[in-house]
Order: structure tokens, then sequence, then C-alpha cells
């Protein structure tokens, strides 16, 4: 049928009738996608302005220690482009597998849920060359096709800055309990990580926290806290933009030992200051969730 005959016979153009059906098929994948994730009742974004301030190094020792409290935890890592959860689990080169029903996460440490770009790409060496409606669309369609199952907390670490994976995450899950805003302690990243603060208060999702990252290392041998990035950022943040601060976490390094052995630090030095630390703050953020839907 030619366009003209086509336009004749039912009304619309080729191209509007694609547009419709794009637009259908994207209305039908955000409507599945809330409800794959209707039952998962506390969904947490873990942001910030900066990349390299440790946030997916804070986004899997958050769900871990819920984890570790007896919570389902899954997570989420959609930072296309950097996908570092998986690595920083032990669990690369793993597939999500994928049936009728849709696609299922990998099983982590401590029975987490963990869905990453990087299971689906062939190798690690494949970079993701995406631009924004492309990008958007794919966390849709992986959202649209996750069996998460039943679930009391999902952690989704998002990609640094305030680009499209953060802002399309947002548009996608009305429901978010509220985002957890990760920064280092310089005066540089509190520059950048207030930006993250006023994109959450302009898109209206409620604030948790504040969580400064690599504040301090304390010497092994005689116990010296040396604060090699710089002072407080966390909490002078706070002060400027009226959030809840909910701590500092050291710096370790032998974090990065523990990702070459293929585990997380946390599974390696469960006594560790990091892991005090990461409890201390999740306690903080589940009774902040539950004090916030109050
Ligand atoms: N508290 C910490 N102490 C030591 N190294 C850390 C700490 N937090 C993160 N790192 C390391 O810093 C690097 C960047 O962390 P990552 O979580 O990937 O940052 P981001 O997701 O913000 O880009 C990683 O090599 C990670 O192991
Ligand atoms: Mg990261």
């Amino acid at each position: 049928m030619s366009k003209l005959v086509e336009v004749m016979v039912t009304g619309v153009s080729p191209e509007v009738k694609a547009r419709i059906e794009a637009f259908k098929k994207i209305r039908q994948q955000e409507e599945e996608a809330r409800k794959r994730l209707s039952i998962v009742r506390h969904k947490i974004a873990v942001i910030s302005g900066k990349g390299g301030v440790g946030k997916s190094f804070v986004s899997t020792s958050i769900a871990l220690t819920l984890a570790k409290k007896g919570y389902k935890v899954g997570l989420l890592d959609s930072d296309l482009h950097g996908p570092s959860i998986p690595k920083l689990l032990g669990l690369q080169g793993q597939k999500m597998s994928a049936g009728p029903p849709g696609i299922f996460p990998v099983d982590g440490p401590l029975g987490l849920k963990v869905v990453s770009i990087d299971f689906m790409l062939p190798s690690e060496n494949v970079p993701v060359i995406w631009r924004g409606p492309l990008k958007t669309g794919a966390i849709r369609q992986l959202l649209s096709m996750v069996m998460w199952g039943p679930l009391d907390f999902l952690v989704i670490d998002l990609p640094p800055g305030t680009g499209d994976e953060p802002l399309s995450i947002v548009q996608l899950i009305k429901d978010l309990d509220g985002t957890v805003i990760v920064t280092s302690p310089s005066d540089l990243a509190r520059v950048v990580v207030k930006k993250a603060v006023a994109f959450a208060k302009q898109l209206k999702v409620p604030i948790i926290g504040i969580i400064e990252n690599m504040s301090y290392l304390k010497c092994p041998r005689c116990g010296e806290v040396i604060r090699v990035f710089g002072q407080g950022a966390g909490k002078k943040i706070c002060e400027e933009m009226d959030v809840e601060f909910l701590g500092e976490i050291p710096i370790d390094p032998r974090i990065s030992e523990c990702t070459t052995r293929g585990k997380h630090f946390l599974e390696c030095y469960p006594e560790s200051d990091v892991a005090r630390a990461v409890d201390t703050i999740a306690e903080k953020i589940v009774s902040k969730i539950k004090e916030m839907k109050e």
C-alpha cells in the first residue's frame, strides 16, 4: 500500500502509526516495570554529583549489610557506562538467565539479587555507546523484564551526575522511598554533590541523608586518624542544604585487595571499622525510611 493510499484508508500516515506504536510500547514497559517492582517494599537510590567517591562501594555495602540483618535485598546497577557492581561483589562473568516470565537477577553473596548491564555484555571490554533516549530505553526495558520477586529493599546504584540514568529512574520509579547521597570529604566534592542534593529536591525525591565516604585513614600501627582528602564536606553539605548526615566511612586500603580476590570487602573483613560504620548507617537508613513513611 502506498503512503498516500494508507493515509486515505486508515487516516494516519505510517510515520504517525509507528510513533503511536512506539509510545504504546513505552507505556506497556513502564506499566510492566511498575508491576514487577510493586512487590518491592522499599526502593532506595544511591546518587552523587561526582564520580569516584565510592558510590558503588557504598551501594554494595549497604545492600550486603541489610541482607546480613535478614532483609531480602536486590541491587540494581544502573550505571550503563561503568558498571562496577559485579566486580565489587566478585560476580564478574556471570549472566542473568532468561525464561518466559522474564529475566532473573544473578544471585550474589547473602542472597542478594543483582542486576547489571554488565551481565548482558559479551565481555567486560565492550563499551556501551548510547545516547540519552537509548539509555532511558535500556533501563526501562530492563526493569520491565526483571523478576525481582518479593524484596524488602531494592538498592539502586546510579551513575554519577544528574544525567539521563538518574532522571529515567526517578521518572520510572515514582514510589522511591528516597535517595542516599554519597560524597567524599573534599571541598571540590562538596560543590558538585550539592548539585545532586538540588537535583533530588527539584524532582521532589525525598532525601534520606548524606554519607561521607573515604573520610579518614586510621594508621594501623599507632591509630592516628589522618584526614587524607580534606575536612568534613558531608556535614557541611548537610548544614547548608538542611539534610540529615548519615555518617562517615573510613578509607581502608584492603578494599581493592578483596576486589582482586573476587570477594566483597565486607565478606573479607566483617569486623572492620568500615563494616561497623556501614552497619550504623544502614540502621539509620531503615529508621529514617520508617519515620518518613509515618
Ligand atoms: N572507603 C574506601 N576506602 C578505600 N577505597 C575505597 C573506599 N570506597 C571506595 N573505594 C575504592 O575507590 C574506587 C572508586 O569506588 P567506586 O565505588 O567505584 O566509586 P563510584 O561508584 O563513586 O565511581 C574503587 O576502587 C573502590 O574500591
Ligand atoms: Mg560507580
